[in-house]
């Protein structure tokens, strides 16, 4: 997932390299037209896999006694070699191949002559592509977890510091109620620990081997379908032939997982970027990961945050391609079907690549407390506690709810920024029920501790929703 190599094939040249189905077409598409129908630049990524599936499919060959045991002895090794050699860089993969299945296939031809053109029984790049997509996604999508779980640990040693750190909650981007800072970011966490659970639920589906369903009708020679599934890793055989070839819920389902993964990052990023503000104060980004500008010699730009926040498109975009494309091929493969590795490839290029930078980013970053503690006071992020303090004094929710409107109207034209600054007797004057203990009950600090019910913003209660999330991220 790490290689994001473009292939060099591509017009200039005017001769084509031979194709797996040159016998029957007499005329080779010109230069500029083969290009546009390769692959190749997209698929060498799952090189590895496809010999894989290539070593599963040759080794089955042969104990079915539909090619001999000493040819599949010597594709096996062949194939092996021939891995080792991509991995050391003493093979390179050509770009001028039609497709990474060609390539090897071509390899091993030119090496061991009939012995290679012996492994493409029974089977067809429509099942060997779809096989090579999947076991390629075996690999990556739990490593994509794995980097879910990163970040989400270290927003987490991040709400553990503070826990107890009071900030204004916000709703409609206007202050609302004291919550902490702990609290934020767990709320964060939570989101993540679904995107890591989205993940490992298209893994379940996906885990189905395509192998044997050949073009697209199975095949006649006796194939053994559950050792090759098995062998491969794989829970079984897929179901039926045709949806084999056909099917792309898994890149769906995974776009998908993706796009919610970057609109929980774009959201986050959002939060980081106001933050960062003069006006807001909150955050201190640390200087590696800010970036200037050229002309203004005073700036510190959040650019890794806006810049995550702006490759959220596409990967929304990405699954709309991806939706568009599939809607209207009938069944079972359409060469369609090829543009499905792109754009997955793409979304999950960019989830790895932004949880990355999103973690590098928080884990350096500082926090005002001051800042946000006296972001609580002024805006009457009191005000519901105020009328909590009534309830508990037997109001009706409603009449309280009133009460302490009147009382912040009091303030708003006494010039006063917090309920704690009307005397007892001003304040009885809307509700006979306020005594001397409410001062204590509305400041910040306070209000925010006093939340303490199950997924509250009360110190105690974020730490022991860490602990829950915390215990997520050991679980598989
Ligand atoms: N490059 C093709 C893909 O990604 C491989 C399968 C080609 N099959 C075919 N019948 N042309 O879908």
């Amino acid at each position: 997932m790490k290689e994001r190599e473009s292939g060099e094939c591509g017009g200039g040249k005017s001769e084509t390299p031979p194709v797996l189905w040159a016998g029957r077409l007499a005329e080779k598409p010109e230069a500029e037209a083969f290009a546009f129908q390769s692959s190749i630049a997209v698929d060498r990524r799952f090189a590895l896999e496809d010999i894989r599936g290539s070593r599963a499919h040759a080794a089955m060959l042969g104990k079915q006694g539909i090619i001999s045991a000493a040819a599949a002895a010597a594709l096996d090794a062949e194939l092996a070699a021939i891995a080792g050699e991509l991995e050391s860089g003493t093979l390179a993969i050509g770009g001028s191949a039609e497709d990474i299945h060609s390539f090897i296939e071509g390899i091993l031809t030119a090496r061991l002559g009939d012995t290679g053109r012996m492994v493409h029984a029974g089977r067809s790049r429509n099942d060997q592509v779809a096989v090579d997509f999947r076991l390629y996604l075996k690999r990556v999508v739990p490593e994509l977890r794995g980097e879910l779980a990163e970040t989400m640990a270290v927003l987490l040693d991040q709400a553990e510091k503070h826990a107890a750190s009071v900030m204004p909650g916000y709703t409609h981007l206007q202050r609302a109620q004291p919550v902490t800072l702990g609290h934020h970011l767990a709320a964060w966490c939570a989101g993540l620990d679904r995107d890591r659970g989205r993940f490992g639920d298209a893994l379940t589906r996906l885990d189905w081997c395509p192998l044997g369903a050949g073009a697209l009708a199975g095949s006649g020679l006796p194939l053994d379908r559950e050792t090759v599934a098995r062998e491969l890793g794989f829970a079984g055989p897929a179901l039926n032939s045709m949806d084999a070839v056909a099917d792309r819920d898994f890149t769906l389902e995974l776009a998908a997982a993706c796009a919610v993964t970057m609109t929980h990052l774009s959201r986050f990023c959002e939060d980081v970027i106001l933050w960062a503000s003069e006006e807001f104060g909150f955050i201190n980004l640390a200087e590696s990961w800010s970036t200037g500008s050229s002309i203004m010699p005073q700036k510190k730009n959040p650019d890794f945050a806006e810049l995550i926040r702006g490759k959220s498109g596409r990967t929304a975009g990405n699954m709309v391609s991806l939706l568009t494309m599939l809607k209207g091929l009938p069944y079972a493969y359409d060469k369609d079907l090829q543009e499905d590795k792109e754009a997955l490839f793409d979304s999950l290029d960019t989830v790895r690549s932004c949880l990355r930078m999103f973690r590098g980013m928080m884990g350096s970053a500082l926090f005002n407390t001051e800042r946000m503690a006296a972001a609580c006071t002024g805006g009457f992020l009191e005000a519901t506690d105020a009328a909590d303090y009534l309830v508990r004094r037997g109001l009706p929710f409603r009449k309280a709810h009133e009460a302490v409107a009147l009382v912040v109207r009091d303030c708003v034209e006494a010039g006063q920024r917090t309920i704690g600054e009307r005397t007892l007797e001003q304040l009885k004057a809307r509700s006979e029920l306020f005594e001397a203990d409410v001062y204590q009950a509305l400041v910040p600090a306070a209000c925010a501790a006093a939340r303490n019910l199950p997924g509250g913003p009360a110190p105690e209660e974020v730490r022991r929703q860490i602990e829950e999330l915390r215990k997520r991220l050991t679980l598989p």
